[in-house]
């Protein structure tokens, strides 16, 4: 790899999303989260946040706790079949 593109790559946001056992999306780095209309949420200024996959919390989209003792999923990683 040339080292410009090296230097675009390592300067280059990127997202990550971590799914948390038993809880909630974590996501962190350069994104953004919109509602069905596109509007923006105001994260204010958060960098990380929590995205709620229990639907137990009363702060949607956001992971507000409530999963606690609620929502049990084992978050392991796996591959997806091939898209068609
Ligand atoms: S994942 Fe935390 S409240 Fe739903």
């Amino acid at each position: 790899m040339n080292r410009k593109l090296t230097q675009i790559k390592q300067t280059m946001s990127k997202t990550k999303i971590t799914v948390n056992s038993n809880g909630s999306l974590k996501v962190e780095g350069d994104f953004e989260i919109a509602d069905k209309t596109g509007a923006l949420y105001d994260l204010g200024g958060r960098e990380i946040i929590s995205i709620c996959r229990c639907g137990l919390s009363k702060n949607k989209p956001f992971c507000d706790g409530s999963h606690k003792g609620h929502f049990e999923h084992d978050a392991v990683a796996f591959s997806l079949p091939p898209k068609k």
